[in-house]
């Protein structure tokens, strides 16, 4: 058997029925959505079509949406023009957000001088809500900026609990949603969230496009400047076909939840009992997880922590030591820095991240191979 991708939380597979409509937007809709013709209107339709979808599966208005190229840009806007344009003097966040957020939080904090705090951790993962409260009483203005799946541990936060104390204490809130939208239902009419980012690429839509939700009524200052796009706020001609994919990316995923989530679970769930059958003493990281995401430290002597990605790489499967962008490193993860103790920090971790494209065969491959490291 080869080729085994198990790292859904990096990215996923684009779903043939998106590549066709990819296609399909690219050979029949090249216009420019900023043109006054036939074809620039049939373009700019489209665009506003899907702006509507995507808005349409987080109950929010269309108007609230701005298309970005991806999260990482989404977040890094969000929170910047959050600062610049509502006076934020205090970013509350973690240690174990996205560094998508991370380091655009501690660049703010160098260029505005504003104040950082970070709410504990607990060793399951999860944000100690009792500290958040504690940090909020001291009344100032303030933005809170707290993930709604880890994409390391799959740690889910209770977003409706946080933006309920968010209100009540008058701060901003900001979550990066990568990893749940397209795998939850969220509406945003229910819940007061004021800033949200997503990405295409984590639910099987293509890359190089996301968004940015912004409540009605915030102010925001442009990202760039050049053109009257997105309302001014991100100038420059729309990726039309990126964006007819993002959105049928999304409209597949909330079609098949219910069914999808029920095959991803059942796999987790026999992957997990695999690696505790197998495994004496591994580990599972994190409470409370998402169904699609499984962190495990394994019972391996750290010597041969290296080898295990490079070992299963070899028979051809894919999965992560964290965040993709740290695979090839020595460090530890900073995620589970926060969580584990030191001994457990030493040992090898492994995120494993299923999509409905997976199979229990493929699990006891990578079990099997796993064992002969
Ligand atoms: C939680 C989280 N935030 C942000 C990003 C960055 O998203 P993008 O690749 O669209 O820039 C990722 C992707 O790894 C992620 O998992």
């Amino acid at each position: 058997m080869k080729n085994v991708y198990l790292d859904n939380a990096a990215t996923t597979p684009i779903r043939p029925e998106v590549i066709d409509a990819i296609t399909e937007s690219m050979q029949a809709n090249f216009g420019n959505p900023s043109s006054s013709h036939s074809f620039g209107r049939s373009a700019k339709s489209s665009l506003e079509l899907s702006r509507k979808q995507v808005a349409s599966y987080l109950n929010c208005s269309s108007a609230e949406i701005i298309f970005t190229s991806g999260a990482t840009e989404a977040n890094n806007w969000l929170l910047r023009s959050a600062v610049q344009s509502l006076k934020i003097l205090r970013i509350v966040t973690s240690k174990i957000e996205h560094h998508a957020v991370l380091h655009a939080v501690e660049a703010l904090q160098k260029e505005f001088s504003i104040m950082v705090e970070y709410v504990n951790v607990k060793p399951n993962g999860q944000i100690c809500n009792t500290h958040l409260v504690q940090i909020l009483n001291d009344k100032m203005p303030t933005l809170v900026s707290l993930m709604h799946v880890n994409n390391e541990t799959g740690v889910i936060l209770d977003v409706s609990y946080v933006a309920k104390i968010c209100k009540e204490h008058q701060a901003f809130f900001h979550t990066d949603a990568v990893q749940s939208v397209g795998k939850f239902h969220l509406d945003l009419q229910q819940i007061p969230i004021d800033f949200l980012a997503a990405t295409a690429h984590k639910f099987h839509g293509p890359k190089g496009i996301g968004f940015s939700f912004v409540r009605k009524g915030l102010l925001m200052n442009a990202m760039i400047v050049g053109g009257e796009q997105e309302k001014g706020l991100r100038a420059g001609t729309e990726a039309i076909h990126n964006i007819v994919g993002m959105a049928k990316a999304m409209e597949l995923s909330y079609a098949n939840l219910e069914m999808e989530t029920a095959h991803i679970a059942d796999l987790k769930k026999y992957c997990t009992e695999k690696f505790l059958q197998n495994f004496e003493g591994a580990k599972i990281n994190g409470s409370e997880t998402i169904f699609c995401i499984l962190n495990i430290t394994l019972p391996i002597l750290p010597e041969k922590a290296p080898l295990i990605l490079f070992n299963l790489d070899m028979k051809g499967i894919a999965v992560s030591r964290g965040s993709a962008c740290q695979s090839g490193s020595s460090k530890p993860s900073h995620v589970l820095a926060e969580m584990l103790d030191s001994d457990d920090l030493q040992k090898p971790s492994i995120r494993i991240s299923f999509s409905h494209y997976n199979t229990k065969a493929e699990i006891d491959f990578l079990i099997e191979v796993l064992k002969s490291v």
